[in-house]
């Protein structure tokens, strides 16, 4: 699906959609799959790229994947792993982070595994050094060849312990894939705690692990002999509620997003509260709507959880360039976010960025060459414009920021949006946005 998206701004958001599975889950969940002897089953499931990348990926090893895309169900059978071509895997280079995923999983099933260039957002160098030290800590070798990497266990895999230098979300998930069928205990201090990672918790246990996670951030998990396949639901998508509630707040709009749910966005609410935006919680998912008059100004920082997330960030800076007054804002999860702003400021945002950290505590990005902070000067009117979609969340905000401009912007490349947002054009006319797709000119 790619064209030219043409949205007449100026109308503020209303009506009801529906938020499915996690993306940050989902996909990781599937991998899983891999370890089991048996199929697994995975409920809540998003039609969405980067689920099709990796259900491509599993078909590729040997594994049958069926997708019931309109019940967001997945059956997968992993009980004949292969190897694949390296040919037919790099085909995938660049379209998606998870393939470094596969690599626990494939070296207990298979003894070997191959993974093309990574792909994934533009939001910084994304570098997959942890990975490689974990999987080089559990007794893999790593050969790095021009087109991508080779990687074997010639005496299999050992618990091991491991000590992050930051809670990587991703580091975090390849220690759980490849711990919990390696031989003897496994632990990881420093780990990631991310709703999206404690659902993979479940999922494992499920399936035969035995792990456990303490309050300081160590996780330990012993390694068993054997694991079944699992039947789960995933957990809501929490950065796609986040994204649609700044929405409604950035068009003054009032948007009921069934599906979300509020213990795994407490900070964002917090956050959404503070700037006058208000919600509802109700059984079925959470009401999100701007309460007319001005927004206020806040200073923000993004963190691991339970802080906000880095994922929250664009389309939040969005709406506050309608508050009133200066927002600062501090990302310190990824050293390079801030390049959507770019596009903020051609349609009359009022948004510098800096490469002190500004607001809070200093970060790792600090005294170095990155703009990882961001001052937002409001109420800006903003007008339309001809936009690229940049990256995920990046592209999604200009969405937004067309949606609340004046006149009729023109965006291009929106097949990115649709790497993690389901069917997010059936959604924008759903809240009466104006908005069609064309084809290029
Ligand atoms: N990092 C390293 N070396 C590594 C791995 C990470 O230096 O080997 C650094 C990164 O450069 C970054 C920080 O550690 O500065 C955190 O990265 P993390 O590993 O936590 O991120 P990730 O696992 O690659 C996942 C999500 C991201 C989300 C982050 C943080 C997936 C597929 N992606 O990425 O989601 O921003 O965690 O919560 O789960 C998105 O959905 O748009 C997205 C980018």
């Amino acid at each position: 699906m790619d064209g030219l998206l043409t949205v007449e701004g100026g109308t503020p958001l209303t009506g009801e959609i529906v938020v499915r599975g996690a993306k940050n889950f989902v996909s990781k969940a599937m991998v899983a799959a891999l370890l089991g002897e048996t199929p697994s089953h995975l409920s809540n499931v998003p039609v969405i790229r980067d689920v099709d990348v990796v259900a491509d990926l599993l078909r590729l090893h040997g594994v049958t994947v069926d997708h019931d895309r309109d019940d967001g169900v997945l059956h997968l059978d992993p009980s004949d792993v292969e190897s694949a071509h390296v040919a037919d895997i790099d085909a995938y280079a660049g379209s998606s982070r998870i393939p470094i995923l596969f690599c626990g999983p494939l070296l207990h099933r298979l003894g070997e595994a191959f993974i093309p260039d990574l792909g994934g957002c533009r939001i910084g160098d994304r570098p997959i050094n942890y990975h490689l030290d974990i999987l080089r800590n559990f007794g893999a070798v790593v050969d790095k060849g021009s087109q991508g990497i080779q990687l074997s266990a010639p005496r299999g895999l050992v618990g091991t312990r491991i000590e992050l230098p930051y809670p990587s979300v991703g580091a975090t998930e390849q220690t759980l894939l490849t711990a919990v069928r390696a031989t003897g205990l496994t632990e990881l201090v420093g780990a990631a705690i991310e709703p999206e990672i404690t659902d993979l918790i479940a999922v494992l246990q499920k399936m035969g692990a035995i792990i456990s996670v303490d309050t300081d951030r160590t996780i330990r998990i012993e390694g068993v002999d054997r694991l079944v396949g699992y039947r789960h639901t995933s957990l809501a998508d929490r950065i796609e509620a986040g994204s649609w509630a700044s929405a409604a707040l950035a068009t003054r709009g009032d948007v009921v997003v069934r599906g979300a749910s509020q213990p795994e966005m407490m900070t964002f609410l917090n956050t959404f509260r503070k700037v006058g935006g208000e919600f509802d919680v109700r059984d079925d998912g959470i009401r999100f709507w701007h309460r007319g008059g001005e927004l206020r100004p806040i200073v923000l920082e993004t963190d691991v959880h339970p802080g906000f997330m880095t994922d929250w960030q664009q389309p939040l800076v969005v709406a506050l360039t309608q508050a009133t007054g200066l927002s600062i804002v501090h990302e310190t999860v990824y050293e390079n976010r801030f390049g959507f702003t770019d596009a903020l400021r051609g349609m009359g945002a009022k948004i510098q960025i800096y490469r002190e950290c500004l607001g809070g505590l200093s970060c790792r990005f600090g005294r170095r060459n990155f703009f990882h902070s961001a001052v937002v000067s409001g109420p800006t009117p903003l007008h339309a414009a001809d936009i690229e979609v940049p990256d995920l969340r990046g592209g999604f905000s200009h969405l937004i920021a067309a949606l609340a401009a004046e006149g009729t912007s023109r965006v291009r490349g929106i097949s990115i949006i649709n790497r993690g947002y389901e069917n997010f054009l059936g959604k924008l006319e759903a809240l009466s946005a104006k908005a069609s797709m064309g084809a290029l000119v």
